[in-house]
């Protein structure tokens, strides 16, 4: 399974974004990561749907949306409108098995998403409604964090877990990913790095080059 890469958007510069978002296709990107805060799930406030619209509008790639809102449930009709991957927290507060099973119901690609804290173990029984799991690799909020090993051991203990049951669930790593973590997290298993800060700079195109080559 080839490595894809879903630059995080909450770097970027939000005026030039239409334009980088060109350079990301053209240079291989193959989804765009976009971080829905609320500051009280998460210390921290971002955008929501109707940036999303804007983006869906002038992007040709696939829309990976990480919901860190509390009590999710309440705007996964939202968000499935403009989403193709639709993930949130399981720590947030709603029946995770029917937020799953609603936004496969509404055409999107299911992701469960588990914070640096939350055991891989907790949500093996949720696997069989997921598209996705992504593996939090810093504490959910903030952009240019370092890396947490202590993911690792979850994306393998993932990877067992989805051989055992059969399924082939994308597994996905988000925080602190750069030319030094990303190997790492490849080889315990996610095929989906998220990558912010390393991404968004002068030479963009080069970054994503770099991930892909892994
Ligand atoms: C953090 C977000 C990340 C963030 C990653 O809560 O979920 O997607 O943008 O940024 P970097 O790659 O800089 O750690
Ligand atoms: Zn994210």
């Amino acid at each position: 399974m080839s490595v894809k890469i879903s630059p995080s958007v909450l770097s970027a510069d939000y005026l030039t974004l239409g334009e980088d978002i060109k350079k990301l296709e053209a240079a291989g990107t193959d989804m765009l990561h976009l971080d829905v805060m609320d500051g009280i799930f998460v210390p921290n406030l971002s955008f929501g749907v109707p940036v999303i619209k804007s983006i869906k509008k002038h992007s040709t790639v696939p829309l990976d949306v990480h919901l860190m809102i509390d009590r999710p449930h309440r705007y996964i009709k939202e968000f499935a409108e403009v989403s193709d991957i639709l993930g949130f927290h399981y720590e947030a507060g709603s029946d995770v098995a029917e937020t799953l099973k609603q936004i496969r119901e509404l055409g999107c690609k299911s992701c469960l998403t588990i914070k640096p804290k939350t055991k891989a173990e907790e949500i093996f029984e949720f696997l069989p409604l997921c598209d996705m799991v992504l593996v939090m690799s810093v504490e959910p909020g903030f952009g240019g964090q370092s890396f947490m090993e202590s993911a690792l051991p979850k994306l393998e203990a993932l990877k067992a877990e989805c051989e055992r049951q059969g399924l082939n669930i994308d597994l996905e790593v988000d925080g602190g990913i750069n030319a030094e973590t990303a190997p790492l997290a490849v080889k315990a298993g996610a095929n989906v790095l998220v990558a912010g800060s390393f991404v968004f700079c002068d030479d963009m195109e080069n970054r994503i080059k770099e991930l892909k080559a892994l």
